[in-house]
């Protein structure tokens, strides 16, 4: 529920989702998230309140939030195992369909929506897609790190994924971000994925499973990545985003400018 400028990541994360596609959004969150669900919810009292006082816009605002074409199930992952396991417990919500996994804290700005791409990606080159990225060597340690080969197709694939390695270790500086286009076969791996980094059920070590019989991709994608789940990234991301700001960015602009010139 972090705001970037006037809305909470998992804002930014449903509007992604649902510009590539997605009808059925299925939350997985924990114990005391209730505010993601309010987030969502129709408030039929505020929108009465606000056509009442004539604030057609923060109506409209209001009524954004969740597009018509899109329906929404929250899940709770009762026991904190690990982004295999948050996974693992949509699997009856999922059904038997490719889906997209998408960490609201890994915020990507980009002229096409990060997961779209992913989309295309998949519709042209079949299997399951991972978004990646160029991190420095010392980084490794934060992302699961891919291995990957080119194929005459041009597109990437998988040889090898690991979670969080020390840089001594990764099979590369290519680094899993928050975006996953997944067939439905990685519930089956995940069912039988040992606890591995953190003593976690990790995604990375089901897709390393998954890899092994099916095609699962690197796609390098375009657009600028903010981790949001850090101080720094959070902070970027929040200045960024509101020099963009069509209301407020020109101020705003001004603002840093007084800032960062020295008046000592
Ligand atoms: C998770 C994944 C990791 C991936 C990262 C992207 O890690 O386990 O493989 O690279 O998201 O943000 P987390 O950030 O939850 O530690």
């Amino acid at each position: 529920m972090f705001p970037i400028v006037d809305k909470p990541l998992i804002q930014y994360a449903v509007e992604e989702a649902v510009a590539a596609g997605a009808e059925k959004l299925i939350f997985v969150t924990a114990a005391g998230k209730g505010s993601i669900e309010d987030h969502f919810d129709v408030d039929a009292e505020l929108e009465r309140a606000l056509e009442e006082s004539g604030k057609a816009e923060l109506l409209a605002s209001v009524r954004a939030i969740l597009p018509p074409s899109a329906s929404c199930i929250f899940l709770r992952q009762g026991v904190p195992l690990g982004l295999g396991h948050a996974v693992l417990c949509a699997r009856a919500a999922v059904g038997d369909e490719p889906f997209y996994v998408h960490l609201p804290d890994d915020l990507i700005y980009s002229a096409t929506p990060c997961l779209k791409q992913m989309r295309e990606h998949h519709e042209r080159h079949g299997g399951s897609v991972l978004a990646v990225q160029t991190v420095p060597g010392e980084r490794t340690a934060s992302y699961g790190i891919v291995a990957v080969e080119e194929q005459p197709s041009g597109a990437r694939s998988i040889k090898g994924i690991v979670e969080k390695p020390k840089p001594e270790d990764a099979p590369s500086n290519l680094a899993v971000v928050g975006r996953y286009l997944l067939t439905p076969r990685i519930f089956d791996k995940l069912e039988t994925t040992q606890r591995g980094a953190g003593n976690e059920i990790q995604l990375t070590d089901g897709i390393a499973s998954l890899m092994k019989e099916e095609t699962v991709l690197a796609l390098a994608f375009e657009g600028v990545r903010y981790d949001c789940g850090t101080k720094l990234g959070y902070l970027q991301a929040l200045v960024e985003y509101g020099l963009r700001d069509a209301q407020v960015g020109q101020v705003f602009d001004n603002y840093l400018l007084e800032q960062i010139q020295p008046t000592r």
